[in-house]
């Protein structure tokens, strides 16, 4: 055994995403498919693509309000910086930062864009890439975002943190700070793969949470499983229970994605979230997809329902599956074991028709789920791929609700564009900061 072949067994006491999961993945099951788009569906604020999204909120997951608003974060881009073209869309992540919006009612009608949250320059490298923002516990207006620091040239990607303050009046919200970037941790190439074993490594998207069972503060991202690219042995724990017949299919050990977790070992109480322990990923994919992005988490009824967002691009081998969101349901916490959601574990796809309409799902606590427009095909087109024809989005979807159900789950209600709800209202009484 090979000092590669040995951390892949140690990475492996997750659970997995088999082959034999992903070949009951079904597109178009109404239960767990977006509703296709009006292709003259409105844009938030045209001057920016907007795409990841995620809410305002505490540490238990829950959406918040501030004084009475609510508060969204985006990756951004100036149209003006990429151009207002297809090209442009397609550039954006060379020109990413996060922004913020806000709104009295959480109706995607009258979202306002209230421009950059980071200082500029106080990220060191070259762009912004997803993560979360939470109100710090027993302040008043402490917000700490999380987000991915990511490098073109050395290329780098570092789960990365900074702190302000939320300000708001009548008129709106508003931040001060955000001015020291500092990084929380890195691909380590022992428990998660690094640029050196796999050039298109993945490691970032952290997602901060307190985890009710022992208490602790854990950051889930998405990552890799460690060792060289596509040197990986796709054995029965990976194909899980096909049918006898079944033989992994050229080019499966390329898909090695992880859900990554770390524990925070520093004092968050003094806004300290440099010192993480790196811990085995929750669920690897391997032999089946190379990218978990975005993973989030919900607890609901005792069990730890575990989301991911991935693509109809990044399947491995014979397995495939919409754009969209998936998810593992465990009912012994958040080391799991874990169990496909829906026996596939998709949880939200794109419908045929429309294969690319929406990404980057994110489920809340009530089960509202937040997506953005990618690319909607002209009804009726033949080609739904074709630039040509299809419409770019950059900005938000329909929000839909599903119903966590054990291990399944159901698309029960659509709402409109850009649609959000709080679960709790920020700074509560017990919270409040007298100098806020
Ligand atoms: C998901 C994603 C994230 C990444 C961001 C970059 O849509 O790929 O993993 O942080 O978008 O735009």
């Amino acid at each position: 055994m090979n000092a590669v072949s040995s951390t892949q067994s140690a990475i492996q006491s997750g659970s997995r995403w088999t082959i034999a999961d992903a070949m009951k993945i079904h597109t178009d099951d109404p239960t767990t498919t977006m509703p296709v788009i009006d292709y003259a569906f409105p844009v938030i604020d045209s001057d920016v693509w907007q795409w990841d999204t995620w809410l305002l909120r505490d540490i238990h997951g829950k959406t918040v309000t501030f004084k009475g608003w609510y508060v969204m974060f985006a990756l951004v881009a100036d149209r003006s910086a990429t151009g207002d073209t297809v090209e442009g869309w397609h550039s954006r992540n060379n020109y990413s930062y996060i922004g913020y919006y806000y709104s009295r009612t959480g109706n995607g009608a009258d979202w306002k864009f209230g421009g950059r949250v980071i200082k500029e320059g106080a990220n060191s490298r070259s762009w912004e890439w997803s993560g979360c923002a939470v109100m710090r516990e027993n302040s008043g207006s402490t917000v700490d975002l999380f987000y991915t620091s990511v490098n073109d040239i050395p290329s780098e990607s570092v789960p990365s943190y900074t702190t302000g303050r939320i300000l708001a009046d009548a008129n709106g919200v508003w931040f001060e700070g955000f001015d020291v970037c500092t990084d929380m941790f890195q691909a380590d190439g022992v428990n998660y793969a690094n640029l050196v074993e796999d050039q298109y490594w993945d490691f970032r998207d952290p997602h901060i949470f307190r985890n009710p069972d022992d208490n602790q503060i854990y950051a889930l991202f998405e990552g890799n499983v460690p060792g060289m690219r596509g040197d990986f042995t796709i054995g029965s724990d990976e194909r899980g229970l096909v049918p006898p017949a079944t033989t992994v299919p050229a080019g499966a050990q390329y898909g090695a994605a992880a859900i990554g977790i770390a524990r925070l070992k520093s004092d968050s109480t003094k806004g300290d979230f440099s010192q993480w322990e790196m811990l085995p990923a929750l669920v690897t994919a391997l032999g089946v997809n190379d990218q978990t992005e975005r993973p989030h988490v919900v607890f609901q009824d005792g069990l730890t329902y575990l989301f991911t967002i991935s693509h109809h691009s990044t399947f491995t081998g014979n397995s495939t599956g919409p754009d969209g969101v998936y998810g593992f349901v465990s009912r012994n916490g958040i080391f799991g074991p874990y169990a496909p959601l829906n026996g596939s574990g998709l949880v939200l796809g794109n419908p045929s028709s429309a294969p690319y309409e929406t990404y980057s799902h994110f489920v809340d606590p009530a089960g509202y789920v937040q997506s953005f427009i990618d690319t909607l095909p002209q009804p009726g087109s033949a080609d739904p791929q074709n630039p040509e024809t299809y419409r770019i989005g950059g900005t938000l979807a329909p929000t839909v609700k599903i119903v966590l159900d054990g291990e399944r789950t159901f698309l029960t209600e659509v709402h409109a564009y850009g649609q959000v709800y709080a679960q709790g209202v920020w700074p509560t009484s017990s919270a409040w900061d007298k100098r806020s």
